[in-house]
């Protein structure tokens, strides 16, 4: 008899889990699969004909070591704010791959902001020098709220900056985490936060680079998180020939990640990159230099939610949550 689905919404999964816990896992997932033993079939995007900017993306991923399939349905509004909704949302379906028995449907936006700040904070911990003391968060939404949280954990930062265009939104996430990580944080312009760190989180929407080039000190981190479409830009194209590049997923990265204008513009050919993250932490070299800048460009890959949401299913039927529902 086929198994019941779980229904679990995004407050159940955050009083499961937190996004600190879940790097080593994020980290583990993205060396095995530069394995080549996990299933990763492309991302599939669809603009959506509403009158406005509405775009949708089904992203797919298997793992052995999960033994789950995920099948995550995402939605970007760039006008939702002004409906008081979310940019971006998402749920996710999970099968069991031999069988396919939907095993759980839940909330995807809270388990994409997990995984994603996970890997910016991967990023940080292979690439970021050892003795980091100051962290830039650029952006202060759903995105940065997490990878704050997350890449505090793996430096021993003295001191964090956050910045958003409203300063409202960066006022209100400093207040929010403030005691829950152990750096003081401080709401400043993207100028002023980017010339004190040693390691940058970009976590926005922005059409419109945001870092400038000249603001970069050598030996600098970036994690870029935000840009995941062509459209989208947050570092001045000129800084980025002055970084050793990785991603999560190459392909992917070229065509949709922070380089991918520069690469369009010839301003960076398509073998801008010096490998893949995953490499990295399967022992590929990473930062050559104390004084060398580096860049993750991170667009987001399926194994990163199979394996969050095999911990969200795993602590779901553990701890009996959510609702059950038999569909037939
Ligand atoms: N790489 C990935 O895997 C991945 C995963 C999830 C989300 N994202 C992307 O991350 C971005 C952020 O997502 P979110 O859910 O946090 O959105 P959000 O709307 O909650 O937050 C975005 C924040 O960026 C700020 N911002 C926008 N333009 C800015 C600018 N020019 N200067 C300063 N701040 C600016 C906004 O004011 C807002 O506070 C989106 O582009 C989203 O698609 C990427």
């Amino acid at each position: 008899m086929a198994r019941e689905t779980i229904l679990l919404s995004r407050q159940e999964i955050g009083r499961q889990i937190d996004v600190v816990d879940t790097i080593d896992a994020i980290e583990r997932a993205m060396g095995v699969y530069e394995k080549g033993e996990d299933y990763l079939p492309p991302k599939a995007i669809f603009e959506i004909p509403v009158g406005e900017p509405a775009m949708a993306a089904c992203i797919t991923g298997m793992t052995k070591a999960a033994n789950l399939l995920s099948m995550k349905v995402g939605h970007e509004r760039t006008n939702n704010p002004q409906r008081q909704l979310p940019t971006t949302n998402s749920w996710i379906s999970c099968f069991d791959p031999l069988t396919g028995e939907l095993l759980m449907i839940c909330d995807g936006t809270l388990p994409t902001m997990y995984r994603t700040a996970a890997a910016a904070a991967v990023g940080a911990r292979q690439l970021a020098r050892p003795d980091s003391r100051t962290l830039a968060v650029i952006g202060a939404g759903q995105l940065g709220r997490e990878c704050l949280r997350a890449v505090a954990a793996v430096r021993l930062f003295a001191k964090i900056y956050v910045h958003d265009r409203f300063e409202n939104a960066a006022r209100a996430l400093a207040q929010e985490l403030h005691g829950r990580v152990k750096a003081p944080i401080e709401v400043a312009s993207a100028e002023a936060a980017c010339r004190a760190a040693d390691v940058i989180v970009t976590a926005t929407n922005s059409r419109e680079p945001i870092v400038m080039s000249d603001w970069i000190r050598p030996g600098t981190h970036l994690s870029c998180m935000g840009a995941d479409l062509h459209e989208k830009i947050e570092c001045e194209m000129k800084l980025l020939p002055r970084c050793r590049l990785f991603a999560d997923k190459i392909e992917h990265a070229l065509l949709r990640g922070e380089v991918s204008q520069a690469v369009q513009h010839g301003l960076l050919g398509k073998d801008c990159y010096a490998g893949s993250l995953g490499q990295v932490i399967n022992g590929a070299p990473g930062r050559r230099a104390a004084d060398e800048i580096t860049m993750f460009d991170g667009v987001g890959i399926g194994i990163q939610d199979t394996t969050i949401v095999r911990t969200i299913y795993d602590q779901a039927v553990k701890k009996n949550l959510g609702q059950r529902m038999a569909f037939s």
